[in-house]
């Protein structure tokens, strides 16, 4: 059944395969998208460049977050998955290491618990079917003691941020989308879908109520200060 903050949930990996070759160019574009990726990864706080570690990308899409991922811990085995076929095709045409393994599965499908030292999920939560049961799953997916990073807009607690996000979205990124993909229906998912996804504040509950502990939350520089965040927690 269609929700009304954007996209049933399911349709969500449909659409990114639709919106697949344009991704790149699009996020490209976008000031600070890759280093505030890497800021995410960084806020791991992983040992000694991943030697050792088994690290999880969740929602890899075409590869940007496991790239963060690799820069941040280049000696770690990284696994990355996402629902979206065309998406993973993007990632498995670059030019990662063998260390690096693109699976296609949605979260649900990925069945692989207690195996990650860590997990970097940048603009996933957001976009599952049922958050609190995405958070339990990648909760599991990690060993005890194991962290993860979630990366995601969250807009709900500053009067500031819902208005830079808005502007932002109407004046270039749906326009943007439309041109780049002849369909702006993925973005304005995005736009509709962040207005209604929690704040900091809600998100970090979420957090605790999947059983992270030691839950932080950081914010981003540039036009994302207060829009985009890392949200940490361990299991
Ligand atoms: C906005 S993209 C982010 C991609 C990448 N993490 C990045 O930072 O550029 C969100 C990704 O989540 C994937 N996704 C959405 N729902 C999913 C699910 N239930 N299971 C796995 N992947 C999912 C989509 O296919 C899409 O590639």
């Amino acid at each position: 059944m269609p929700r009304s903050d954007g996209l049933p949930r399911t349709e969500v990996p449909a659409a990114f395969d639709a919106g697949a070759r344009a991704y790149d160019r699009l996020v490209g574009a976008n000031p600070g998208y890759h280093h505030h990726l890497r800021l995410s990864a960084q806020r791991l706080g992983l040992p000694g460049g991943g030697a050792g570690l088994r690290l999880l990308d969740a929602g890899c899409g075409t590869g940007a977050s496991t790239a963060a991922l690799l820069t941040v811990a280049p000696a770690a085995e990284i696994v990355a998955f996402d629902a979206s076929a065309q998406m993973l095709d993007q990632a498995r045409a670059k030019d990662f290491p063998s260390s690096v393994r693109f699976v296609h599965a949605t979260l649900d499908e990925f069945d692989a618990d207690g195996q990650f030292d860590a997990c970097l999920a940048a603009y996933l939560v957001r976009n599952l079917p049922d958050p609190d049961a995405g958070l339990r799953k990648l909760h599991g997916l990690l060993r005890p003691g194991g962290r993860l990073a979630a990366h995601e807009y969250s807009v709900a607690d500053s009067r500031r941020a819902r208005a830079v996000w808005d502007a932002v979205c109407w004046s270039i990124i749906i326009p943007a989308g439309r041109l780049a993909t002849g369909d702006g229906s993925l973005y304005r998912h995005l736009w509709r879908s962040v207005q209604q996804f929690d704040g900091a504040r809600a998100f970090t509950q979420r957090l605790q109520a999947a059983g992270f502990g030691d839950v932080t939350e950081h914010t981003m520089p540039g036009w994302q200060r207060g829009v985009v965040h890392t949200f940490t927690g361990v299991r």
